[in-house]
């Protein structure tokens, strides 16, 4: 516990010291246009196929676009459920150490959204429907819901760090692109080692009174959601608008090549190593 107040105490100093204020900070073109890439062509959910192969360089450019609206389009999604999820949790009695640091994630999930949601709506028109389909709720033994939500978020924001890290690095992106991948980076790098810790105290504090079937159940969870976080970055609507005949086949095709495989659990690494080396996982999910 003490541990944990002495990081909430640090994170919240950085959170007040890199303070933004993203309508000030952000420059929005009044119009940008499809001739150039957001999205690092190798991280692309098509790479690698014959398909994405088979398409000039202006398609692919497109295709960047839209991929581009797609990773924006989930974290919005995700972003929402976290602050839903965030603000039950604010002021509660068992967890009142929190409620600072709550504050800032609360604050900091809103202002990702504004700049998410102001490419979205001011270049595409749109946000992209969610797909992942809510987990049915159950009876949950003592700790065992803010264990798995805490250990959602960590998951979903795992595997979008990576994607920020390498974009935010990538010269090649529109430099509005680079930016929001930075902007991003910068706050989610405290919201992990928040989420560590945190994943990993619940865990020590509540798993040893749980039943064998609740862990198993557990780490079965843990496992389905990572596999329905990545199906997310695989959207046939993304095909479909970058001018794909048929985005079903494409997705599937993209979804099982062994190039896809490889790089999901590449870049699940880090995440998946975590759950591993804290007992939480026993055996690392196929991806
Ligand atoms: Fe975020
Ligand atoms: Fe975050």
């Amino acid at each position: 516990m003490l541990e944990l107040s002495a990081t909430i105490d640090k994170l919240c100093a950085a959170s007040v010291r890199e303070y933004i204020n993203p309508y000030e900070l952000m420059d929005w073109p009044n119009e940008l246009s499809k001739e150039q890439w957001f999205f690092s062509p190798e991280l692309m959910s098509l790479h690698g196929t014959d398909l994405y192969s088979s398409m000039p360089e202006s398609r692919q450019k497109l295709l960047s676009f839209f991929e581009t609206i797609n990773f924006f389009s989930l974290n919005i999604h995700g972003e929402r459920s976290l602050i839903e999820g965030l603000a039950r949790r604010l002021y509660k009695r068992d967890n009142q150490v929190l409620a600072p640091y709550l504050h800032h994630f609360l604050d900091e999930e809103n202002k990702h959204m504004i700049y998410f949601g102001g490419f979205c709506t001011r270049y595409a028109g749109k946000i992209y429907a969610e797909r992942k389909l809510p987990l049915q709720s159950r009876q949950y033994e003592p700790g065992e819901e803010d264990f798995l939500f805490f250990a959602k978020v960590l998951i979903f924001e795992e595997i979008v760090d990576v994607y920020n890290i390498r974009m935010s690095a990538d010269d090649r992106l529109h430099p509005l692109a680079r930016q929001i991948n930075l902007l991003h980076h910068k706050d989610e790098a405290r919201h992990l080692v928040f989420g560590r810790q945190i994943v990993e105290r619940l865990y020590e504090q509540y798993s040893a009174k749980w039943s064998q079937e609740t862990l198993g159940q557990v780490r079965e969870y843990i496992g389905d959601y990572l596999k329905a976080t990545w199906s997310e970055y695989y959207n046939p609507d993304v095909y479909r608008d970058a001018g794909v005949a048929e985005p079903y086949d494409a997705r599937e095709a993209a979804m099982e090549s062994e190039r896809s495989r490889r790089q999901r659990q590449e870049i699940s690494n880090g995440c998946i190593k975590f759950f591993l080396k804290t007992g939480i996982l026993e055996t690392a999910p196929e991806l």
